[in-house]
């Protein structure tokens, strides 16, 4: 077998592990989901869960990842046995579907950089008639497949490439320059007209509309804290798998989890503010909101057509590093299992992922459809069998796994098992069932509905 790769330079897995956390999630997704959610109200419990369970989960996976130095199926088979490795093939089908979604996605910003290199965002928008229709015509039909090809092959050329020479190289530049660009997008936003009332709807929370609605928070927030921390489908365990030394896994988890969280709360102070000053109702939620807020608002101020090809181009760079991680925890599998060639596992794999992901480019129900399985219950699921493995199977090694580059964890140790083992495991068991019964209602209703008037 040939020598297992590992990263080049320290900071190569951090940049790495950030560089999968960033990206649509925290720019596309977490604004809609929270307008959703009523704002703060869907803030304060998503910040409670990316704490108290993203955190130890994210431990979880890199003490799996950095003892087996395997993908996520082998690492399974290896520590729980053979019923395991089903687990971890469910991993690798999470990143399918993901994926497929996320390519489409990313073609949507590809094309609203276009739009911005054909001239200002008041000119497009005059083009269009107006966002809404802008959106309508550009997210689906030819033009989103052709962009939907495009990051894919992009995507496939980077991880056939390898570690080393894709991956570390890519994200080293992309992460400082996001942090960079939203800083400024933030600083802008907030000399909007009317801002004020964009931060009092994503920042001033009503307990008592968490406590009526927490049935619906609950399942919103689980799902957008694994997915905006690429967890619950082994992206964490491989990039972990690749750790050729023993290094303190808790400061880089804090480290990751605060570029993450931090970008997602900006991309928030972003949206918000300019959603009202462009006179948005902020609770109009929806994946194309961002998109119709942006062009708005970069219509409509001074200088909003740089700011706009800025913004636009970035998130692109952000969700390139987030598709890679996804790529290679599919790529890493079929090397690592059935010893395929690098190169010849990306194309392969890639090429499947992005024909499940052409319907989206036909009709965004295919987008719900897809999404809210991945979201609602993939990644849910996969992180609470990952909790099970290790909070009662397997926790011995997990402790000992994540003393290494510490020291003696102490009580802390046992601690982190225990929150493992009984509150975390009950909280993702209670949102995995809401999640569930949401997903149903979306088969047996909206879905039901496009196929009836579809087919
Ligand atoms: N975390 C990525 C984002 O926020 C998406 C992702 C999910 C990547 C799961 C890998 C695994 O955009």
């Amino acid at each position: 077998m040939v020598q297992r790769e590992t990263w080049a330079t320290r900071t190569g897995f951090i940049l790495a592990a950030v560089g999968s956390a960033v990206g649509l999630g925290n720019i596309w997704r977490f604004p809609f989901i929270a307008a959703d959610g009523g704002g703060a109200a869907f803030l304060v419990v998503y910040l409670l869960f990316v704490a108290f369970i993203g955190f130890p989960a994210i431990l979880v996976e890199f003490v799996v990842g950095r003892r087996t130095e395997r993908n996520p199926v082998g690492a399974l088979l290896e520590l729980g046995g053979d019923v395991w490795k089903y687990v971890g093939g469910l991993f690798i089908v999470t990143g399918f579907v993901i994926l497929s979604y996320y390519s489409v996605i990313a073609g949507w910003f590809i094309r609203y950089f276009l739009e911005g290199l054909r001239g200002s965002y008041v000119g497009r928008l005059a083009a269009y008639g107006e966002a809404g229709a802008m959106f309508g015509e550009v997210s689906t039909g030819l033009d989103a497949l052709v962009l939907h090809t495009l990051f894919m092959a992009v995507t496939i050329g980077v991880v056939a490439l390898g570690i080393r020479r894709g991956i570390e190289f890519a994200t080293k530049a992309m992460v400082p320059s996001i942090v960079l660009l939203l800083v400024g997008l933030a600083v802008w936003a907030s000399t909007l007209p009317n801002a004020g009332a964009g931060y009092e709807y994503y920042l001033s929370p009503d307990f008592g509309v968490i406590l009526e609605n927490w049935q619906e928070l609950l399942p919103a927030a689980a799902g957008q804290a694994f997915f905006t921390l690429s967890l619950g489908m082994g992206v964490m365990i491989t990039y972990a798998s690749y750790l050729g030394e023993d290094r303190n896994l808790t400061r880089d988890a804090a480290t990751i989890i605060g570029f993450d969280t931090g970008i997602a709360i900006l991309t928030g102070l972003v949206v918000f503010p300019v959603i009202t000053s462009a006179g948005i109702e902020p609770a109009a939620p929806g994946p194309n909101v961002i998109f119709i807020s942006m062009t708005e608002a970069f219509a409509n101020v001074t200088g909003g057509h740089l700011l706009g090809l800025v913004f636009f181009g970035t998130v692109v760079i952000a969700a390139l590093s987030s598709a890679i991680s996804l790529l290679e925890v599919v790529t890493a599998y079929v090397i690592d299992e059935k010893g395929v060639e690098r190169w010849k596992a990306a194309i392969g794999m890639g090429g499947v992922v992005y024909l499940l992901g052409v319907p989206v480019t036909y009709d965004l129900v295919f987008l719900s459809l897809l999404d809210g399985f991945a979201d609602g219950i993939l990644l849910v699921f996969g992180a609470l069998v990952l909790m099970l493995l290790v909070g009662w199977i397997t926790p011995k090694f997990a402790v000992e796994e994540l003393s290494k580059g510490i020291g003696d964890l102490g009580s802390i140790g046992q601690a982190w098992i225990w929150a493992i083992r009984v509150p975390i495991i009950i909280v993702l068991v209670v949102s995995l069932y809401l999640g569930v019964v949401e997903y149903v209602e979306f088969l047996t209703g909206d879905f039901t509905a496009w196929i009836e008037a579809n087919l």
